[in-house]
């Protein structure tokens, strides 16, 4: 395996590991004869010195990854950015938000600096950082205190380093024509879907249409005791041809703000 094969496969693992139902879905593309590619990742993280995006990117810059395109969510107040791999686009993309911490009440900062504080600085560019959970200590009080100002900042301190998800390439399945179809088949197999901005983000006019499963619940340790919340999810993309019939590459802000929500408490 290469260097970058290696890094997903161990996000992959991690990522199964609480998420049994992608593990599931991909069985089940798996025993249609399918060949499950991966479209992309997604990293959340927090916008301080120490945990901003570039040093979370920077284990992905080191195997080859270079920074693409810009997006702004002013609504949830995240900046992002994708990564491409020029060398091999077979690579999958990743996607790294960040909060902007100073957007937020003096409460939520000082409970995001608290966590900030327990981790070394060197520590995010160590090569199994990206996939080692949470490097904090997290009391349930403070993750509600999150809650009720940002879901993302709730999911974020809570899971930590991580991939918050894979995506199913469309384009690459052999056996459904369409995104609408895929959808049928998750349904029919009884997983729930985020239908916020309803069902299919994005049109083939935007050159990329998007689903996703809503994240199960999980019994999650606090530092204090266990207790149920979202956790990941998984996605479905499918991306159409550029004028130059190159695939699309990128991401739309406005499907991708709706994706989001797949954390979102019920
Ligand atoms: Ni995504």
């Amino acid at each position: 395996m290469s260097g970058v094969e290696t890094l997903f496969n161990n996000l992959w693992l991690q990522y199964t590991a609480i998420n049994p139902q992608a593990e599931a879905i991909h069985q089940l593309l798996t025993e249609r004869g399918e060949t499950v590619v991966n479209d992309h990742i997604a990293i959340r993280t927090f916008n301080t010195q120490k945990l901003g995006i570039d040093s979370i990117a920077q284990v992905f810059v080191d195997l080859g990854y270079v920074k693409k395109d810009a997006y702004d969510f002013s609504s949830k107040k995240l900046n992002a950015f994708h990564y491409e791999h020029p060398e091999n686009p077979n690579h999958p993309k990743v996607f790294i938000s960040e909060l902007q911490v100073e957007a937020f009440s003096e409460e939520v900062q000082e409970i995001i600096k608290k966590l900030d504080d327990q981790v070394d600085v060197t520590a995010p560019f160590e090569s199994d950082f990206i996939y080692s959970g949470r490097p904090w200590e997290l009391t349930f009080d403070d993750y509600i205190r999150l809650l009720q100002e940002s879901e993302y900042a709730a999911w974020t301190a809570a899971f930590g380093y991580r991939a918050n998800h894979f995506t199913v390439s469309i384009n690459h399945l052999t056996t459904f024509f369409d995104i609408e179809s895929l959808n049928d088949f998750i349904l029919n197999n009884d997983f729930a879907m985020n239908e916020s901005g309803g069902l299919i983000k994005g049109t083939p006019e935007q050159l990329l249409e998007q689903s996703s499963t809503m994240a199960p619940l999980v019994n999650l340790a606090f530092s204090d005791a266990n207790h149920l919340v979202p956790s990941c999810f998984y996605e479905f993309a499918k991306r159409y041809p550029m004028d130059s019939g190159r695939l699309y590459q990128g991401f739309i802000a406005a499907s991708a703000d709706k994706i989001f929500e797949s954390t979102d408490a019920k």
